[in-house]
């Protein structure tokens, strides 16, 4: 059936990499969103939400020139008043803003977690998409690598609770301290510029910005080069080696079953020591299912006081993908009025019912027929139909859908009848 007129079928269109959530995924958002209130209720996270919308340069100063989001997929614009504001495309830099903001450093460490809509200007397919959703949780203000393994417990415990640990596995890697880092970028500089020519175009300009995004790069071409690439972890200095050993040990202690993988290098700039993601085979493509890592100098680099600092996302879209079907929700009491007394005698009723925990469905006209049809529709496992007749004999006749058994009911005994 065409509801729509050609013409107008453009216009009504959703936004391409965007869409409604209806029903079922709806279900699959709420369990994941409850299991996040939950378990992060078990670490003693507190809740944030931060504005959607925030000045560019929150995510243009921290999340890295040489990053794909910056570069090509922030929805930046200028609002009326001139200032350049961009639709977030994650969570992190907005809560690091707002911890400068509202001054939560005297409180460190602060643990928090955020879920809600993201943008990413990025190429939609199965479980990428424009606007999508995650569930973000940080530590801030705590150094030790003890927080790292509480971070990665937290994903793991959460995935957990929404049956999912044997559908994912976790890698871990350690992207080394600035020393570190600052040791590998010069050993990469010098093996990638030997291949400066044969790299793709985005390894070329990753060469100048990032060379540690080269690692990361999909190209067949590049792959072959990266494969005699030198390795972080020789460049690791004394500090980094331990600090990693530490969170590896800390995992081993609390039973999360982790691989470590060299190839963990996260989309972006911000992060240091720990990497980690956990992946999935079921989603094709798009396998990574919640990642993150610490970001020791993204507090101290937006202006803030000095705040060491490990957190994680993940898509909601991806884990409602992968969860297995939601128990049905409660199913209703369908009302049945006959008449204009009943009709009006349903009101106070649906409002009874509903007082006592029934999920009523009130028809809101039509006859008998049709109204057995809605009810039929709307999964209600029993109707209660009345007309003058009932009303006069202070009954009810109590229809039990599934089976099709009709009987009359006192009404003071309805409620109880329903919840036999
Ligand atoms: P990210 O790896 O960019 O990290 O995103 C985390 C998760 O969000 C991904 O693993 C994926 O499940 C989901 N995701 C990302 N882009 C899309 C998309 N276009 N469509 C659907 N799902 C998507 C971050 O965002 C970091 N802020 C995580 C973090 C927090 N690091 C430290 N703290």
């Amino acid at each position: 059936m065409k509801y729509i007129r050609e013409e107008m079928a453009k216009d009504l269109r959703a936004v391409r990499g965007t869409h409604d959530i209806l029903d079922g995924e709806i279900r699959r958002f709420d369990r994941v969103i409850d299991a996040t209130r939950r378990v992060c209720a078990l670490y003693g996270f507190e809740p944030l939400a931060t504005p959607i919308l925030e000045f560019t340069d929150v995510f243009k100063r921290t999340l890295g020139d040489a990053s794909d989001i910056v570069n090509k997929e922030m929805y930046t614009f200028e609002d009326r008043g001139g200032d350049s504001v961009t639709l977030r495309p994650e969570f992190t830099a907005g809560v690091a803003r707002a911890f400068i903001t509202n001054g939560l450093a005297q409180r460190v460490p602060v643990k928090v977690y955020s879920h809600g809509p993201l943008f990413r200007y990025e190429r939609p397919q199965k479980g990428r998409y424009r606007q999508f959703h995650q569930i973000n949780a940080e530590i801030l203000g705590a150094a030790e690598p003890a927080a790292d393994v509480e971070a990665v417990t937290l994903g793991a415990h959460l995935l957990d609770a929404l049956g999912l640990t044997g559908k994912t596995k976790l890698e871990i890697n350690s992207l080394g301290n600035a020393e570190s880092r600052e040791r590998y970028r010069a050993a990469l500089v010098a093996y990638f510029g030997k291949y400066k020519n044969d790299l793709s175009e985005d390894s070329r300009v990753r060469l100048e910005k990032n060379p540690l995004r080269i690692l990361d790069s999909k190209d067949e071409g590049d792959r072959k080069i990266i494969v005699g690439a030198p390795s972080l972890e020789d460049h690791y200095t004394e500090d980094a080696a331990r600090f990693f050993a530490a969170v590896r040990d800390g995992l081993e202690a609390s039973g999360v079953a982790f691989a470590v993988n060299a190839r963990i290098v996260r989309g972006l700039d911000y992060y240091c020591h720990t990497a980690f993601e956990f992946t999935t085979d079921l989603l094709g493509a798009q396998n990574a299912v919640l990642g993150g890592g610490r970001y020791d100098g993204l507090i101290e680099q937006m202006g803030g006081p000095k705040t060491p600092a490990v957190g994680f996302a993940a898509g909601i879209e991806r884990l409602a993908l992968l969860l297995e079907d939601a128990a049905a929700p409660t199913r209703p009491v369908a009302l049945v009025p006959i008449g204009p007394a009943a009709e009006r005698k349903a009101v106070s009723l649906a409002r009874a019912l509903r007082e006592d925990g029934f999920p009523v469905d009130l028809g809101f006209g039509g006859n008998v027929g049709k109204r057995m049809k809605r009810a039929a529709k709307c999964g209600a496992f029993a109707a209660v139909i009345f007309g003058d007749r009932e009303l006069e004999s202070g009954s009810y006749s109590l229809k039990r859908l599934d089976t099709g058994a009709e009987s009359p009911v006192a009404a003071d005994a309805l409620t109880e009848e329903l919840r036999t």
